[in-house]
C-alpha cells in the first residue's frame, strides 16, 4: 500500500507578543536549516520518509512560503518538534497552520496534532496518544473533510458534522478555535466555516441510557410484533377485488379498436374492498435501564499541548504554524503569511499551468503533422506519464482511518 504519514512536532518557546497575546509556538521555517535542530525524527520506524524545506514549485514569495515538504512517495514520515506546555483555562486556544497540496493529492490528510507533554518524540507513530487532531483529509471523491478530534477519556471522538476542505494544489489556511464556554469555530482561509458547542457536536459523554445490562428477556417473550387474531374471522363478502372497473368510465367516441387496442375502463379502488384484521402484540424487547448515566466533564483545561503532527502524501508543504491563546493575532497572522502570498502564489500557479497548455499544445500539433505510426508512441507516452501519478484511490482507503 503507498501511503504516506508524516508526523510532525513544532518546537518553540513561548513568545510574548504584544498585548496580552500569547503565543505558545510560531514556526514559519525563516531560518534557513536551523529547523533541523528544532524538529526530532522519530525512529519509530527505520524507513520514514525525509522532509525538506521548499517553497514548491509556485509560490507568492521563494523565500516567505517556503515550508516543510514530504519528499519521497509511499514513506511514512515522523519528526516533531516541542514546545512548553501551556494550559488553555479560561482562555481561547487557537490551533493554525497552512497546507498546500500541491502534487494534486488524490488521498492524504495534512492535518496536526498536539499531543502530550510527555509523548517521546522519537518514538512517535500513528497510535501515539494526542489531544486534538485537526486538519483536511482527503481520498478520492468520496472524503474531503476537514478532521476535528478530540481525545476525550482516552478515546478518539470525531466531530458529528461534515466540515468540507479545499481540495485544489493552492496554499490554504486552517484554523481551529475553542472557547473557554465549550463553543469552537473551524475557520479556512480566515472565513467560518463551521461553529457550534463541544457538547453538541460530539459525543463526548455516554448516551442518556443505556440498555440494562441486567435486564432478562422473559421466557415468554413473544419477539413478533404483530400476529394473527385468531378470534377474527373472515366475512360473508370477504371476496370482493380491492379494485374495480370504474362504473362511471365511458369509452371515447374516437376509439378506433385497430389503433388503440380494445378499451377498457380505468380501475378505482373498490369500495367494499376488506382488509384483513391484524391485532398489536407488546412491542420487540428493548431492555431500557431508567439509570441516567449523566457526567459533568470538563474538557480542554489544563491541557499541556507539546507536539503538531502531521500526515501527509508526498509533495505537501506545512507551514505557518500558530498555537495561541489569541484569536485576533491568529487572523492577522494569518493575514500576513497566507493572506500576503496566496495572490502571487495563484498568478504563478496560473502561468505555469497556461506555458503547460501552450506546450501540450505545441507537442500536439507537430504529432500531427508527422506520420500515423506516431500514434503509437503517443500511447506509450500517456501510460509512463500515469505510472508518475500518484497511486490509484483504492489503495489508500486506510490511509486516514489507520490514522484514527
Ligand atoms: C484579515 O483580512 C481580511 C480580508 O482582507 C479582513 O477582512 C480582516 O479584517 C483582516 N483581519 C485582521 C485581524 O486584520
Amino acid at each position: 500500500m503507498q501511503i504516506i504519514t508524516l508526523f510532525q512536532l513544532v518546537s518553540a518557546s513561548i513568545l510574548a507578543l504584544a498585548a496580552n497575546a500569547e503565543v505558545y509556538f510560531k514556526e514559519q521555517f525563516l531560518d534557513g536549516d536551523a529547523w533541523k535542530s528544532r524538529w526530532v525524527n522519530s525512529e519509530h520506524k527505520s524507513d520514514y520518509g525525509q522532509f525538506k524545506l521548499t517553497a514548491g514549485n509556485f509560490y507568492g514569495d521563494a523565500e516567505k512560503d517556503k515550508g516543510l515538504q514530504s519528499s519521497q512517495d509511499a514513506r511514512f514520515y515522523a519528526t516533531s518538534g516541542r514546545f512548553e506546555p501551556f494550559s488553555n483555562e479560561g482562555k481561547p486556544l487557537v490551533i493554525q497552520f497552512t497546507v498546500k497540496h500541491e502534487q494534486k493529492i488524490d488521498c492524504g490528510g495534512g492535518y496536526v496534532k498536539v499531543f502530550p507533554a510527555d509523548l517521546n518524540q522519537a518514538d512517535m507513530h500513528g497510535d501515539s496518544q494526542y489531544y486534538v487532531m485537526f486538519g483536511p483529509d482527503i481520498c478520492g471523491y468520496s472524503t474531503k473533510k476537514v478532521h476535528v478530534i478530540f481525545n476525550y477519556k482516552g478515546k478518539n471522538h470525531l466531530i458529528k458534522k461534515e466540515i468540507k476542505c479545499k481540495d485544489d494544489e493552492l496554499t490554504h489556511l486552517y484554523t481551529l478555535i475553542l472557547n473557554p464556554d465549550q463553543t469552537y469555530e473551524v475557520k479556512i482561509d480566515n472565513e467560518k466555516v463551521e461553529s457550534g458547542s463541544l457538547e453538541e457536536d460530539w459525543d463526548f459523554l455516554p448516551p442518556k441510557k443505556i440498555k440494562d445490562p441486567e435486564a432478562k428477556k422473559p421466557e415468554d417473550w413473544d419477539d413478533r410484533a404483530k400476529i394473527d387474531d385468531e378470534t377474527d374471522t373472515k366475512p360473508e363478502d370477504w371476496d370482493k377485488p380491492e379494485n374495480i372497473p370504474d362504473p362511471d368510465a365511458k369509452k371515447p367516441d374516437d376509439w378506433d379498436e385497430d389503433m388503440d387496442g380494445e378499451w377498457e375502463p380505468a380501475m378505482i379502488p373498490n369500495p367494499e374492498y376488506k382488509c384483513l384484521h391484524i391485532k398489536p402484540l407488546r412491542g420487540a424487547f428493548l431492555p431500557l435501564s431508567n439509570s441516567v448515566h449523566c457526567e459533568k466533564h470538563s474538557r480542554h483545561q489544563h491541557v499541556s499541548v507539546s507536539v503538531l503532527s502531521l500526515q501527509v502524501k508526498s509533495g505537501t508543504i506545512f507551514d505557518n504554524f500558530l498555537i495561541t491563546d489569541d484569536v485576533k493575532e491568529a487572523e492577522d497572522f494569518g493575514n500576513e503569511t497566507w493572506g500576503a502570498t496566496k495572490g502571487p502564489e495563484k498568478k504563478m500557479k496560473e502561468e505555469q499551468d497556461e506555458k503547460k497548455r501552450k506546450e501540450e499544445e505545441e507537442k500536439n500539433k507537430e504529432q500531427s503533422t508527422e506520420a500515423g505510426d506516431e500514434e503509437e508512441e503517443e500511447e506509450d507516452e500517456g501510460e509512463e506519464e500515469e505510472t508518475e501519478e500518484p497511486p490509484e484511490e483504492g489503495d489508500d482507503d486506510a490511509l486516514p482511518k489507520d490514522e484514527l
